[in-house]
């Protein structure tokens, strides 16, 4: 295997560490504080943004939720950033961060708690000097989102106070939705609606925290950073895309949540569809919010409907993985006994415009699988002469065709392959691997993606944040599949076993292609 030599200094390295602009000082105000998401991601990336120095120095957080945990809070909140390793959480570097964060129960449907919030949030910007400028973060439950977003508007708390601030300096509010963003099109326009009847376009950012990992912003570098790749990435040099994003976890105590959505809702809808984009869009004018998604778009509008015989659902059933039992889908807590649910959900999609018509791309997604891997490969024509067919030892099938293939996680990194000579006298070739791992190369474990993401709104960056078109245009595509599935209910669910790679007919759908899914 080879490895990447670097060309970037460890100062120079240490100091891309270190973002070089500095958001203005203000309160995140996150709903759904006592959830599972603020423990174990929002708080942890809050303070590994601020050890970095990435942070105002006036900033404060204050978690909504419904249970009166007041103290207990910043415990819980404590625990979530040690367990999350990666940076030093000694106590003098966690209490004065701590100290920072305030708790606030009320019910979200709930008008008077609004009142009683707007008046914390006054004193805190009194105490901690954030200027009135907020970040609301909606980590709670979807069903939720609606009353809160309403309830802001009509308690004077979406849009800045005018009168405060200097000249130059206004103060801003801005909003994270967290997903799932709607449950089908018609949802999330509905909710689209909602939100832009309160907020501007500009104060909204739906996250989707693939768009915050490195290896995903790493796409669009490689691509169009580099004058080589370019070149050869279209349909007349590339067979075909697969994109896997495969999870060995179940769905951890999710039941009802996951009940009602589904692999194809809660990863293909979203993350899988962003890492499409940034594969097929064309180059963007600029790296900023307009061009980016404008790109994204183009994508979106030139999938084709997608077939319903050329998609798959699958739902785990029980098995040993490694040693342990595993239960089945439908044994899982709060989960229907003959749930329809999928928890794997593949496709193949075409995307019909100059660079790629006519190259199929495989999508697939699912819990408790083989092992937790998401990669993109993009696996190229073989050449149009097979010069040293003879000289593999197994025919010309045994000539493999180049394969880059990006590791977004876990073992980050790109690897292109090719045919080399094996030494000796005969003419012997075979396949070999060249490969950059990021952890090799840079020394650094790649962040979980909220840790970006937080930094860019609070920057006011939406360039890695989905925009209405976006969502509604993803949307459009699942939301046929998703009636055609619900009309349709399966009779041989559970159709794979806990830790495989989903159902047979998930092979099916690109054996039918003459193909096979790359062994990940
Ligand atoms: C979330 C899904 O959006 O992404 C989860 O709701 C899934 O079901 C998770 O496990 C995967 O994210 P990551 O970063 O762990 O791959």
């Amino acid at each position: 295997m080879a490895t990447t030599q670097v060309l970037i200094t460890p100062e120079a390295l240490k100091a891309s560490q270190h973002s070089e602009r500095s958001p203005d000082p203000c309160i995140a105000v996150i709903f759904g504080a006592s959830g599972d998401l603020t423990k174990r991601k929002l708080l942890p990336a809050l303070y590994h943004l601020e050890q970095a120095g990435n942070l105002p120095e006036n900033f404060a957080v204050v978690g909504v939720a419904r249970r009166p945990l007041e103290q207990s809070f910043a415990t819980d909140m404590k625990e979530g950033i040690e367990s999350g390793g990666g940076v030093d959480a000694t106590e003098v570097k966690l209490n004065p961060f701590v100290d920072r964060i305030c708790y606030h129960a009320m019910n979200f449907d709930d008008p008077s708690g609004y009142d009683a919030l707007k008046e914390l949030l006054t004193q805190v910007d009194g105490k901690f000097g954030t200027q009135g400028n907020r970040l609301f973060y909606l980590a709670t439950a979807p069903e939720y989102f609606s009353d809160i977003i309403r309830f802001l508007g009509e308690h004077g708390m979406a849009q800045p106070d005018e009168s405060s601030g200097s000249e130059v300096r206004k103060p801003w509010i801005r909003i994270i939705i967290e997903k799932p963003f709607g449950h089908d099109l018609e949802s999330a326009k509905l909710l689209n609606d909602e939100v832009n009847k309160v907020f501007h376009e500009d104060q909204i950012f739906r996250i989707d925290h693939y768009l915050g990992k490195e290896t995903v912003q790493n796409i669009l570098v490689f691509r169009f950073a580099n004058g080589i790749f370019e070149n050869v990435w279209n349909r007349n040099y590339i067979d075909h895309i697969e994109i896997t994003a495969a999870e060995a976890i179940g769905i951890e105590g999710r039941g009802p949540f996951y009940e009602s959505a589904g692999a194809l809702r809660d990863v293909m809808q979203n993350h899988v569809m962003e890492l499409l984009s940034f594969v097929a869009m064309e180059p963007p004018v600029s790296f900023g919010a307009s061009a980016v998604r404008a790109e994204k778009m183009k994508v979106y509008r030139a999938i084709k409907p997608i077939h319903f015989a050329d998609t798959v659902r699958g739902q785990y059933g029980p098995e040993m993985v490694d040693g342990k039992p595993v239960r089945g889908y439908r044994e899982e807590d709060r989960v229907h006994p003959r749930s329809q649910t999928e928890t794997y959900a593949a496709l193949r999609v075409e995307i019909e415009n100059w660079r790629w018509a006519g190259v199929p791309i495989y999508l697939r997604a699912g819990k408790r699988m083989a092992k937790r891997v998401t990669e993109i490969t993009i696996q190229f024509k073989q050449p149009p002469l097979l010069l040293f067919k003879d000289n593999h030892g197994k025919g010309a099938e045994g000539i493999k065709s180049n394969i880059i293939s990006m590791r977004i996680q876990p073992d980050e990194g790109i690897a292109l392959r090719f045919e080399a000579k094996v030494p000796g006298p005969s003419m012997n070739i075979s396949p070999v691997d060249m490969d950059f791992c990021y952890s090799k190369a840079f020394g650094v474990s790649s962040a979980n993606g909220y840790e970006r993401l937080l930094l860019d709104a609070m920057l006011g960056d939406a360039t890695l944040f989905a925009h209405r078109d976006g969502v509604e245009a993803t949307w459009a595509l699942m939301t046929p599949i998703l009636q055609y599935w619900a009309k349709n209910p399966i009779k041989d669910f559970p159709n794979y076993a806990a830790g495989t790679w989903g159902p047979s007919t998930g092979d099916a759908l690109m054996e039918m292609d003459g193909r096979k899914w790359r062994k990940l």
